[in-house]
């Protein structure tokens, strides 16, 4: 497996995106989200996206962080080897709502309840999930300065941040952002200018939804007919173009395609594997 590096640290080039896993509707049995998360990771796998708010109602908060902690004390391998990534700054609330708590101590408090269901001395990569107008960003990027400094998180990111949010984290961090977390795809592509500032700061961009998201993935090709036609020239899926021509975007990017099933994360993985040529990159524009 290709890697990529979050700061210092070299992980897969592909990650894998567990929050299908936990979504009320679409998510599978425990059995076949631990047969996911081991494929991926006996692919050589070692980066997995997660977040305290990824579960099916309000009262199960955490269930998505609790379902890869338990995955990884099952799985027989090296643990040590993969770098979690979770977050903390999106609430759940009533049945099945979102909202938003950018407070530090709101931001404390989630980073102690993930510890806990990760089962975790230190949490390998902690990220702001999103800007929580209410309250000043350097108020909740300076709690993760503050956990940083702890020893409590190894590894600070933000999430669905802006250029100039990018460019505050990095400062209030003392030049020790590690990653942004955006949304990019074939159909989702203003993040561009946020890859180029990533590029420039050497921060890792995840692209969230790199197949354009979990109702979308499975017709990406049909929406986008250039990523079907390059992939039947190349004999493999559309999905899989589509994350190797975010890998070519930059060398910065890491997407982290969501799965439920094995089979989703391992045609994944091989796109670390598919180069495409000039011309198919410029054909896919
Ligand atoms: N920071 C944020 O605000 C934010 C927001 C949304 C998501 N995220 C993160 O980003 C990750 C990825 O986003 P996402 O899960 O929303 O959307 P996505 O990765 O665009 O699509 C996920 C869906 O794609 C299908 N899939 C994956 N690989 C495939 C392949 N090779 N061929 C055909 N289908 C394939 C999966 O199907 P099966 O389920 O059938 O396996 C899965 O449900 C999430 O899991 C989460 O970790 C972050």
């Amino acid at each position: 497996m290709k890697t990529r590096l979050i700061a210092d640290l070299s992980v897969s080039a592909i990650g894998l995106g567990a929050m299908p896993m936990s979504v009320a509707g679409h998510m599978p049995d425990e059995g076949r989200s631990i047969r996911t998360i081991h494929a991926a990771l006996d692919a050589g796998v070692t980066l997995i996206d997660t977040a305290d708010a990824y579960a099916p109602t309000t009262a199960e908060t955490g269930h998505n962080e609790r379902l890869v902690a338990r995955a990884l004390e099952l799985w027989s391998g090296d643990r040590d080897t993969v770098l979690v990534a979770t977050k903390g700054g999106h609430t759940r609330t009533g049945g099945d709502g979102w909202g938003l708590d950018g407070s530090r101590d709101y931001l404390r408090r989630a980073c102690e309840r993930s510890l806990k269901a990760l089962g975790v001395e230190a949490i390998g990569l902690y990220q702001h999930h999103r800007p929580d107008p209410a309250v000043p960003y350097e108020e909740s990027i300076g709690a993760l300065r503050e956990l940083l400094d702890e020893g409590k998180i190894r590894l600070a990111g933000i999430s669905n941040a802006d250029p100039a949010q990018i460019r505050q984290a990095h400062d209030i961090l003392g030049g020790r952002l590690a990653s942004v977390q955006n949304e990019y795809s074939p159909r989702f592509r203003s993040s561009e200018q946020e890859i180029d500032v990533c590029e420039e700061l050497g921060v890792a961009f995840l692209p969230w939804s790199p197949l354009g998201g979990i109702t979308s993935a499975a017709r990406l090709g049909d929406a986008h007919a250039v990523f079907n036609e390059v992939a039947a020239e190349r004999g493999v899926s559309p999905q899989r173009v589509c994350l190797a021509w975010e890998l070519a975007r930059s060398r910065v990017v890491i997407p982290i395609p969501g799965a439920s099933r094995p089979e989703s994360i391992l045609d994944s993985v091989a796109a670390a594997d598919l180069t495409l040529t000039g011309e198919e990159l410029a054909r896919l524009g």
